[in-house]
């Protein structure tokens, strides 16, 4: 299984070793980020990204701000600074902040501890990852019917959007493994093609059926009974179970609910956001024109237009028919609130 991010031990040059999806599938190039700037710049391209493999991120880059600090000779100030900066770099997916806040605890009592800290963010994804997704297939079969389904889902939520294995796409690699899993389409993910570019590349090495389909099908997939259920990630759930996920997903789910058919979102726990009320209140990262307006580094637009470039959307709780975490599964369109406290 391929590794997004892992701590590279080699003493006074240790360091974070990032696969760069932005090559992906075109090239399997990693990147040696030595310095808190060059992390932050892999986070900002979308190099390292994926709600998930940013928790482990902020965490490792604590780990980074203070060896490099060791190395520069930092003061307190400064590492202080650097490690707020890893834990803003992006705003929407709350495990970014969550990691990197996790480890900046231990900062008191130095870098093994904090490093280790970081070590138990990464283990601890892999092994929601893996409950999550035995959970979620199973709550699918039970719901649907113990038979192979039909899915589709948005964006990339496997093994390179986490520290291993897969959020909604582990649970559709556990409905193959079971042999319960007849197709996937995937969403193309506009604007920077997480879908066609990295979903498809991990469902052809798993060996999994699967159709890349252009955003603007899902709907009509869904209401024409392509699909038995549809499937996504989540970079933040409050606490009354909205959830933001890449810009697109709320059109999944609202085809579902017309049509009657579960829509899924998968998440470990860290993506919970029990702080924060409801999705009203979740930032939504906007990026730049160029992203909508150019196609492979071609403008596509006439000069002087302007682009809207909103990179996630925030699905209503009652639209989801159920939110997987590792914890459980909680069915946010009909149970009662508060949600997540009951099972916290
Ligand atoms: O902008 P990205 O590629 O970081 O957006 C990623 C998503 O929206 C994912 O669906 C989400 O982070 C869950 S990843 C398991």
């Amino acid at each position: 299984m391929v590794r997004a991010i892992e701590w590279i031990d080699a003493g006074t040059e240790s360091h974070i070793r990032l696969l760069d999806q932005t090559l992906l599938p075109g090239s399997e190039t990693y990147l040696e980020v030595s310095t808190v700037e060059a992390l932050i710049d892999a986070i900002q391209r979308l190099a390292v990204r994926g709600a998930p493999a940013l928790g482990t991120s902020g965490g490792y880059g604590v780990a980074l701000a203070l060896h490099e600090g060791a190395r520069k000779g930092w003061s307190v100030d400064e590492v202080k600074q650097n490690i707020d900066a890893v834990a803003n770099a992006r705003p929407t997916a709350v495990n970014l902040a969550w990691g990197a806040r996790r480890a900046e605890q231990f900062v008191a009592e130095g870098f093994e501890r904090v490093l280790a800290e970081a070590h138990a963010v990464g283990r601890e994804d892999e092994q929601a990852n893996r409950e999550l997704s035995r959970l979620g297939a199973d709550w699918l079969l039970a719901k649907i019917g113990d038979r192979p389904l039909r899915a589709v889902t948005h964006c990339n939520t496997g093994a390179l959007a986490t520290t291993a294995w897969g959020t909604a796409y582990g649970i559709l690699h556990e409905l193959h493994l079971r042999g319960r899993l007849e197709l996937v389409y995937v969403d193309e993910t506009r604007p920077l093609l997480q879908g066609t570019r990295l979903t498809s590349w991990e469902l052809k090495n798993d060996g999994i059926p699967h159709l890349v389909e252009v955003d603007g099908a899902a709907a009509s997939t869904i209401l024409r009974g392509l699909v038995d259920f549809a499937v996504i990630g989540a970079d933040r759930i409050t606490a009354n179970g909205d959830t933001a996920n890449k810009v697109g997903s709320v059109a999944l789910a609202l085809a579902c609910e017309r049509k009657g058919i579960p829509f899924v979102v998968a998440a470990p726990y860290s993506t919970v956001d029990e702080a924060t009320p409801t999705g009203d209140e979740i930032e939504i990262e906007e990026r730049s024109d160029a992203e909508v307006l150019e196609f492979a580094g071609v403008r596509a637009a006439a000069e002087g237009v302007r682009a809207f470039n909103p990179a996630f959307d925030v699905t209503p709780h009652d639209l989801i028919s159920a939110i997987v975490t590792e914890r459980s599964v909680v069915e946010p369109a009909t149970e009662n609130q508060p949600l997540f406290p009951a099972i916290s």
